[in-house]
């Protein structure tokens, strides 16, 4: 029951005192003593509000570079990648592009596989740990963790995966410097999710038949809703 209610046939009394005090109230109380103009205004307020965030998005998404997310089950998200041979000012500007389409996602790192382009290339930012890596492999890993993950490519859908603890990430950064680095725990996942990707594999294609099912099954589902 709103508070509003609480009080019949006081609807009509609009001075302002009246709706100051209501006002004290709870906001649905307030709003069953506004008069229709000032409801008017509050609408109209509304709108512009509405109007002026979604060109603030049109501007932002302009100035960021999101490119469109490939998704399960396209050709190139199983293909193994090519290697990175030109390390040059596009390669900076299409990094840079993986970067904002990763955030605008939400997500914690992404593949050039995952934008349609068979490379073997990836973006992360993920528990202090951001980097480009170009021609990434996995040199060493220790340990067992047993964890959640998803990937942009599959809607999110979570499921646990067994991976090593560590892992020793061997790739060349932007200029094409080799680097090595180690992680733990969940930034350890991304480098292996990742360098997966450019080996054309999912993180479904390490989950058991019957589970991978549920996995595809919930992403298409969810995807039919949008
Ligand atoms: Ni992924």
């Amino acid at each position: 029951m709103s508070a509003g209610s609480a009080l019949p046939g006081r609807k009509k009394d609009f001075s302002p005192t009246a709706v100051f005090t209501a006002g004290l109230g709870t906001a649905t109380f307030r709003g069953n003593f506004l008069p229709a103009k000032y409801a008017k205004g509050r609408e109209t307020k509304r709108f512009f509000f509405r109007v002026l965030s979604r060109i603030s998005r049109v501007i932002f998404s302009l100035l960021m570079a999101i490119r469109k997310i490939t998704e399960y089950p396209a050709d190139v998200l199983g293909q193994v990648g090519k290697p990175v041979t030109e390390f040059d000012n596009s390669l900076a500007e299409l990094c840079a592009d993986m970067f904002d389409t990763m955030y605008d996602a939400e997500g914690v790192g992404l593949a050039a596989p995952q934008i349609g382009l068979n490379l073997r290339l990836f973006v992360m930012d993920c528990h202090d740990v951001k980097l480009i890596a170009a021609n990434p492999e996995i040199i060493a890993t220790e340990g067992e963790q047993s964890g959640q993950e998803g990937c942009l490519s599959v809607g999110k859908v979570p499921a646990v995966v067994v991976r090593p603890m560590k892992a020793r990430l061997r790739a060349q950064d932007v200029k094409g410097e080799w680097f090595e680095r180690e992680a733990e725990g969940y930034a350890a996942r991304a480098f292996l999710h990742e360098t997966d990707h450019c080996d054309g594999k999912l993180f479904i294609d390490r989950l058991p038949k019957l589970r991978r099912d549920m996995v595809v099954k919930r992403f298409k589902k969810e995807k039919s809703w949008k």
